[in-house]
């Protein structure tokens, strides 16, 4: 048990970390495992005969007669759409699920997110026609939507500021944990005829009932009970999370946060006007950068893109196992510095070792792997080490850091809007790659790691210019001690108030 001080700019906030309040986290953290799943299994799911030949029999065929061009195998609209439609699902969702987050609480909604979870894995697997199978799809993506907006808002509302990212990329690490289990049922499952992938695509309902029932052991947010009107409740709740008694400072200015909040009518509304331009731009940005990294190239699709490098069926699953390894761990590198070292550091360096490791796979494909022919062994290693690192700086990088972000730097009173806007951007930017990423491997070739590069150096120089460092900073202080002294944000913030006069 530590006791520590959160920084406030005028008094400090007293916190001791209880075993409560680590349970509390953990539960929570588990809705990102069912995401991680989600990302995870349906790649495996689709290159599995038996679940082709029963709801997509016209695939099958012609995968059977499938091009021989290395780069466009797997080229196929109508398989991608499985993958992509559930992040359309997720986009619509998290909308409704930042009204319930505002008027249910944060707790509910994860309840509920559990709830869509478990009837998506029933139906999916279970699935006897095409039509209950894309039901359970779209389930599972309105699960998603609800989880992801959610959960980080909830981890950050109740860790102190000088844990709160360590704490909130327990969301991501649950992410990549979900990933890796979805990529060791497909390799465990892909010989069980002819009813693997119903037990890849129904396992997802065991966290899903584990969701649940942490749902009703973690309490509410302390913000969200006061913001609903709740204050004993929610002193009880800040008391219990923080381990202390005495939380009136803490309690004062969450009270203060939601007062101002209370003032604004329509939230969404709010998000339009001109001082929430830099929490809005940040939020959207990190989102879209964060899938341009190219990731889920790899997540979606790696046992794919390595048997493009001529890998074998089962070395490029195990490839795929690998890669899901070096992202767990890799992601406990963020937890333990993101809060000391900050978070614009960890986005720079990945952005440099991103772009070496994309430059490098590119060229050694470009000059090596033609549309016939498989890639020599070495250099399909050196590939494989390359694809290793890059998924290395992302997990302690970009990952983390697109769900810590936006969940910490908008004020109480457009926070779950504008947290919306994020995990829509973000679900938007998913399917786009989910989408598109095969067709673009067919027609760019290795053209398509410079592409990817080209990102990596744009949002290089986003972060350098335009992302302020908010490690410590209490989360209903980002608009006094971030925005109004910021060179270039400071610009869209009212000149009245407590931050103006700091400028
Ligand atoms: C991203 C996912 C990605 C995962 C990889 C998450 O932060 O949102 O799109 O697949 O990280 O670990």
């Amino acid at each position: 048990m530590t006791v520590a001080e959160g920084s406030s700019s005028s008094k400090p906030f007293k916190s001791k970390t209880t075993a409560y309040v680590v349970v509390c986290w953990i539960f929570a953290a588990w809705g990102g495992l069912m995401f991680g799943y989600d990302i995870g299994i349906s790649g495996g799911v689709t290159a599995m005969d038996d679940f082709l030949i029963k709801f997509f029999p016209l695939i099958y065929e012609r995968k059977l007669r499938a091009k021989e061009d290395n780069y466009c195998k797997y080229d196929d609209q109508m398989l991608q759409l499985f993958t992509s439609s559930l992040y359309l699902a997720a986009l619509i969702a998290s909308f409704g699920a930042s009204k319930a987050c505002t008027v249910l609480g944060r707790r509910p909604t994860i309840r509920l997110a559990s709830i869509f979870f478990i009837v998506a894995a029933l139906l999916s697997g279970l699935a006897p026609n095409k039509f209950l199978l894309i039901t359970g799809r779209i389930l599972f993506g309105v699960g998603v939507g609800f989880g992801n907006e959610s959960v980080p808002l909830f981890l950050s509302e109740v860790a102190p500021a000088h844990h709160r990212g360590a704490v909130n990329i327990l969301f991501q690490l649950f992410i990549t944990i979900g990933i890796l289990i979805a990529n060791l049922v497909n390799f465990s499952v892909a010989n069980v005829h002819p009813y693997g992938w119903r037990i890849a695509l129904g396992l997802a309902g065991i966290p899903g009932v584990f969701l649940f029932c942490g749902s009703w052991v973690i309490m509410e947010t302390p913000t969200s009970l006061i913001e609903r009107g709740h204050e004993t409740e929610g002193r009880q709740s800040l008391q219990k999370i923080r381990g202390v008694d005495d939380v009136e400072n803490e309690l004062e200015q969450i009270k203060h946060a939601c007062e101002q909040a209370k003032k604004v009518k329509d939230p969404f509304k709010k998000l339009m006007t001109r001082e929430s331009v830099p929490p809005l731009t940040i939020a959207v940005c990190v989102q879209v950068f964060q899938q341009f990294t190219g990731i889920n190239a790899i997540m979606f699709y790696a046992p794919v893109l390595f048997q493009t490098m001529g890998f074998k069926n089962d070395g490029a699953l195990l490839s795929a196992v690998i890669t899901g390894i070096v992202n767990v761990l890799s992601t406990f590198v963020s937890i333990v510095s993101v809060d000391k070292i900050g978070r614009r550091k960890l986005l720079l360096q990945a952005c440099v070792q991103m772009f070496i490791c994309l430059v490098g796979s590119g060229v050694i494909l470009q000059m090596n792997l033609k549309s016939v022919g498989t890639l020599d062994k070495n250099l399909a290693f050196v590939v494989v080490v390359l694809v290793c690192l890059f998924v290395m700086s992302f997990a302690w990088s970009w990952g983390p850091m697109g769900w810590l972000l936006p969940s910490e730097i908008f004020p109480v009173e457009t926070r779950t809007a504008g947290f919306a806007f994020a995990v829509s951007t973000n679900m938007l930017f998913t399917f786009i790659i989910a989408q598109a990423f095969l067709s673009m491997l067919c027609h760019m070739r290795a053209g398509i790691f410079f592409f990817f590069a080209a990102w990596v150096l744009t949002m290089g120089l986003f972060v350098l210019f335009l992302l302020p460092e908010t490690k410590g900073v209490p989360i209903d202080e980002m608009a006094d001690r971030v925005w109004n002294v910021h060179p270039v944000w400071k610009r869209f913030m009212p000149r009245s108030g407590k931050g103006a006069e700091m400028t």
